[in-house]
């Protein structure tokens, strides 16, 4: 079976985007491959060293997997910081990369430029190549990721071709999964991605009361100041989350009121009615799931232990083979 690893830094609780970007697909792809979920807390700290949340993140990022239906019994999920053999290949890893490849990566200019950092650490430059040691050490075949995250992925490659030929194969060479129709859910602001930080997402925890305030005070049509004007439906975020997340029988629905919409024959606080109903519907299994996993006392910790312990094995696995054919010890 082949083997897929993909990971998250714990920056907080998951959202409507990464439903749709991220989980969604894992939910179907824990059945047909062996998965690890990785939790990339070293990664987390490139950015931010402050740690006084990283417990309850990483618990949050668990707990919001597990709500949506990514099952601990199909899936390994593991911790970074508890895989010293993934660092320690890292530090074999970087041998084989440039400083000025590694300067070249897209990314790492876009983290520059959005978190306003003018002196990124040594860390953050390293990045890519921690991240090429979590693929490389359970040899992955696939990597679910993002399009950003695709010369991360390159990278990687490189890096384990080239270590193939230079002593001997020990690396599987991983492609990159991103999901060709996944379009990026926008924030409830209108602006082209929701993320936490720009303060613009639902996520998936919030509570019926949180959604209908943030979905009243949503961007619709800018241009559209009364009920019987007529309304842009499209790139319009109100009806892209109607399109995401109503359940089939509510489809039809959704196709009249968008009729309606564009010949101004609605208003848009009925509209904004019907996507809280639907977000509330969608939504409502997920905080069921949540609640239970709450009151599991020590679920999310176990979880964690015995996944992490897995992946362990894995890598030390691994590391042994890449020492033996370097004539380390
Ligand atoms: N870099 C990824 C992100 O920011 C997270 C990540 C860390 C990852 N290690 C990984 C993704 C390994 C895929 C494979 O989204």
């Amino acid at each position: 079976m082949k083997r897929i690893l993909t990971g998250d830094r714990p920056t907080g609780k998951l959202h409507l985007g990464h439903y749709v970007g991220s989980l969604k697909n894992r939910i179907e792809l824990q059945d047909k491959f062996e998965v690890f979920l990785l939790v990339a807390d070293l990664h987390a700290l490139t950015t931010n060293t402050d740690t006084s949340e990283i417990k309850q993140n990483i618990k949050d990022l668990v707990l919001d997997q597990l709500s949506v239906g990514i099952d601990h019994e199909k899936v390994t999920f593991c911790v970074q910081s508890g895989i010293p053999e993934d660092q320690e290949l890292a530090v074999i890893l970087s041998m084989f990369v440039s400083k000025s490849r590694i300067e070249r990566i897209p990314t790492l200019k876009d983290i520059l430029r959005d978190l306003k950092i003018d002196k990124p650490s040594l860390g953050l430059l390293s990045y890519p190549i921690l991240q090429a040691a979590d693929i490389l050490m359970v040899n992955a075949n696939l990597v679910p990721v993002g399009k950003d995250q695709a010369s991360h992925i390159e990278l990687t490659r490189e890096i384990a071709e080239k270590f193939n030929a230079t002593y001997e194969k020990v690396f599987e060479i991983p492609e990159s999964l991103i999901p060709k129709d996944i379009g990026v859910l926008p924030g409830i602001d209108g602006k082209a991605k929701m993320s936490k930080s720009l303060n613009n997402a639902i996520f998936l925890s919030d509570d019926t009361r949180t959604v209908e305030q943030k979905v009243m005070k949503m961007y619709t049509d800018p241009k559209r100041i009364h009920p019987t004007d007529p309304g842009n439906v499209e790139g319009n975020p109100v009806f892209i989350y109607l399109d995401a997340f109503a359940s089939d029988s509510d489809k039809s629905l959704v196709t009249s009121y968008k009729e309606k919409y564009k010949k101004g024959e609605v208003g848009d606080v009925e509209v904004k009615k019907f996507l809280i109903k639907i977000l509330n519907e969608f939504l409502d299994p997920f905080r069921k799931n949540r609640a239970q996993l709450e009151k599991e006392e020590g679920l999310v910790e176990k979880i964690l232990e015995e996944g992490t312990k897995k992946a362990r094995n894995e890598a030390s696995e691994t590391l042994k083979k890449v020492k033996m054919v370097m004539n380390l010890i």
